[in-house]
């Protein structure tokens, strides 16, 4: 039957150069003798059990054929010359493959298990396996792979575990090798942490054993391909409408600004909407971890840290950045996530002129953010009286943002909290816009309201010289 096929289905561009008989896999020789399928697996006995039987037998007799055609599809082509084809090709391609192999074997399946057969081996070989189908949602936030059989996924603010498996620990860790490689990376006993990003954007981490006792653990946030606007996350009740005008005056009126939340509560989301009301003609410079934001002005540079190569050399941190940045002539500089030395690095930033600088930080609220950041800039060595660092910060940031996602997964703006100055050692802070947990309705979904405090903003003037005193004037006395 192979044969027959006029050109062979070599996968091996014409370009390369011609491998020495010994080494080449021929494009499709190596097919093991057709061997039928055992009698005892037939249909007509499967009847007889009951229907959930039934289905985990006819599950489990496709599993075994996918695995029978993975092992001669490993057998027929060389994977690595896949890469330097076109997905699209190479799936047509593969999936030509995988029906003759199927055919050759006399697998009687019918259409849609023979269609699903060949999509998962393609995913398999090409993609991301089991998770595809998880990939390929939208409304997922993250995926959470802790060792072959436990797949948890996060939507709407919950986390919820899958029925998906890995065939072992082996083809998951192929995957997470996949995923780190297509970013130069490697990940295994040596190295066993790595950062990645997916071809769509999406941000991985990936630690595998020894450091992850039950096998390696893959976690995605994914990458939305629906942007979050200011506008959406008011109607996701994140925000009111005056809280979102609010949030639009800092982000136009250069403001310094800290996004402080708890992990996965939308600080980067959060950063990203700020980041709409940036002037076309500002040059932005973004520092980030893994490449996460999407700004859409046009005079934007964006950086990414690296971490060390196997010999332990060559990290650029986020702190090399952020010094640097300040070399790039920056208007306002962005960091992804603040989480150490940087932290003084971009409170100096703010204080020499780069007006509407952002980051993000973990903490529970304002005043947590603000002690973070002095821990922060302690940790970096440097030894500076407390008072002076709590002056740097009162200098340098205007405002905190917090975000929280609740205990019923929603995910709120609870403040938008002003630093206004010191009394004596205390840093003081001033709320502008608080959200008051009222109570919870019968389903279990948490009540509340975002109340402005009505105090007037010390960054009154400032506003108003970028024009916007009347919106501000809106966003604060019209109520929530
Ligand atoms: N207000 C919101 N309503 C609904 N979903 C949201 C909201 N804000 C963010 N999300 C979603 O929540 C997920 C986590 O958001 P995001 O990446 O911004 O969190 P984070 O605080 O930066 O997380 P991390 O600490 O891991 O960096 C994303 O999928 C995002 O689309
Ligand atoms: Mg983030």
């Amino acid at each position: 039957m192979f044969g027959k096929r006029t050109a062979p289905l070599s996968v091996v561009p014409s370009s390369a150069p011609p491998p020495k008989p010994a080494e080449t896999k021929p494009a499709l020789h190596a097919v093991p003798s057709p061997a039928p399928e055992s009698k005892d697996k037939s249909p007509a006995k499967a009847e007889a059990k009951p229907a959930a039987a039934k289905k985990a037998g006819l599950e489990e007799r496709l599993e075994e054929i996918k695995g029978k055609v993975f092992a001669d599809l490993i057998e027929t082509v060389d994977l690595g010359e896949l890469s330097k084809m076109s997905m699209q090709a190479v799936r047509e391609e593969l999936s030509d493959i995988i029906s003759e192999i199927m055919s050759m074997r006399n697998f009687s399946l019918s259409a849609a298990e023979q269609e699903s057969v060949i999509t998962e081996i393609c995913n398999d070989v090409l993609g991301l396996g089991p998770l595809e189908p998880l990939i390929a949602r939208d409304d997922i936030a993250d995926i959470m792979v802790n060792g072959a059989n436990k797949v948890y996924i996060e939507t709407g603010g919950k986390i919820e575990l899958t029925d998906i498996k890995f065939r072992d620990n082996t083809q998951l860790m192929n995957i997470c090798q996949r995923i780190v490689q297509a970013v130069g990376r490697r990940v295994d006993e040596s190295s066993p942490i790595c950062d990645a990003r997916l071809l769509d954007g999406s941000r991985v981490n990936v630690i595998a054993p020894p450091l992850a006792i039950d096998g390696p653990t893959l976690t995605i946030r994914k990458f939305k391909k629906e942007k979050l606007t200011l506008d959406k996350l008011v109607s996701f009740g994140a925000i009111t409408p005056r809280g979102a005008k609010l949030l639009q005056v800092i982000g136009a009126a250069r403001i310094n600004l800290i996004i402080s939340g708890g992990t996965g509560s939308g600080k980067t989301t959060l950063l990203n909407c700020m980041t709409n009301y940036i002037d076309k003609d500002e040059r932005v410079i973004t520092c980030e971890d893994a490449a996460e934001l999407q700004l859409q002005q046009p005079h934007v540079v964006r950086l990414e840290t690296r971490p060390p190569n196997l010999e332990g050399i060559g990290q650029v941190t986020m702190r090399d950045l952020v010094k640097n940045c300040l070399r790039m002539r920056p208007e306002r500089i962005i960091v992804g996530e603040v989480r150490g030395p940087e932290a003084f690095d971009l409170l100096q930033a703010m204080n020499t002129g780069h007006d509407g600088s952002m980051g993000t930080i973990h903490a529970n609220n304002p005043r947590e953010a603000v002690s973070r950041i002095e821990n922060m800039i302690a940790m970096g060595g440097f030894t500076l009286p407390a008072k002076t660092v709590r002056e740097q910060i009162v200098g340098a940031v205007h405002v905190v943002i917090q975000a929280a996602r609740l205990r019923d997964g929603s995910r709120k703006i609870t403040h938008v909290t002003e630093i206004v100055g010191m009394e004596g050692e205390v840093v003081t802070l001033q709320d502008l816009l608080v959200y008051e947990i009222l109570g919870e309705d019968k389903n279990g979904k948490i009540q509340g309201r975002h109340k402005p405090t009505g105090i007037r903003p010390s960054f009154w003037d400032k506003a108003k010289y970028y024009g916007l005193e009347s919106t501000l004037a809106e966003a604060l006395n019209e109520g929530a």
